[in-house]
C-alpha cells in the first residue's frame, strides 16, 4: 500500500512539474499574432473590411461591375470565382481594388486571403 501510494505521489509530482513552464511576461505578450487569421469570420472580420472599404461602389441596387460586397452571397460569388483574391492582392489579369486607392492594410490582406482558402465560410 505505502509503495503505490508512493508511486501516485510520484506521478503527481512529475505531472505538475511537466506543467510548468516559465516565461517572461513580454514573450508571452509578443507572442500573441494582433492579426490572427485562425479564427477569421465573416461576420467578424470580412464584413467590416467590406463595408469600410468596398461597399460604397458594391453595395445592391447597381453595384459597379455587377459585383455586391455588402452580403454573404454577393461575396461568394467573387470569393469562388478567385477575382476577390486577385482584385484584393492587385493580382494581374484582375482590376485592382479598391478601385484607385491603395491596398488594403496587410491584415486586411492576410485575412481575406485565409478566408477564401477555408472556403469562405459564412461564419
Ligand atoms: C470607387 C469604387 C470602387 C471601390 C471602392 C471598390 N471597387 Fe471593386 N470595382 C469597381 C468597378 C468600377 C469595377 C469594375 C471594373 C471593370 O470591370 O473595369 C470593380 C470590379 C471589382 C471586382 C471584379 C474584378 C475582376 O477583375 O473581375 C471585384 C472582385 C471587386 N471589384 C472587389 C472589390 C473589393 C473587394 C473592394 C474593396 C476592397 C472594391 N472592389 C472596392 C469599383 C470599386
Amino acid at each position: 500500500m505505502r509503495k503505490l501510494t508512493l508511486f501516485f505521489a510520484t506521478i503527481l509530482i512529475m505531472a505538475f512539474a511537466a506543467s510548468c513552464t516559465w516565461q517572461k511576461e513580454e514573450d508571452l505578450v509578443s507572442n500573441i499574432d494582433p492579426c490572427d487569421t485562425a479564427l477569421v469570420s465573416y461576420a467578424t472580420h470580412i464584413a467590416p473590411i467590406m463595408a469600410a472599404s468596398c461597399n460604397a461602389c458594391h453595395s445592391s441596387g447597381s453595384p459597379l461591375g455587377g459585383v455586391n460586397t455588402s452580403n454573404y452571397t454577393g461575396l461568394s460569388v467573387v470569393a469562388a470565382a478567385g477575382s476577390l483574391i486577385g482584385a484584393v492582392n492587385h493580382a494581374s489579369g484582375y482590376k485592382a481594388m479598391p478601385q484607385g486607392q491603395p491596398k488594403l492594410d496587410s491584415c486586411s490582406l492576410k485575412r481575406i486571403n485565409a478566408w477564401v482558402n477555408k472556403g469562405f465560410p459564412n461564419n
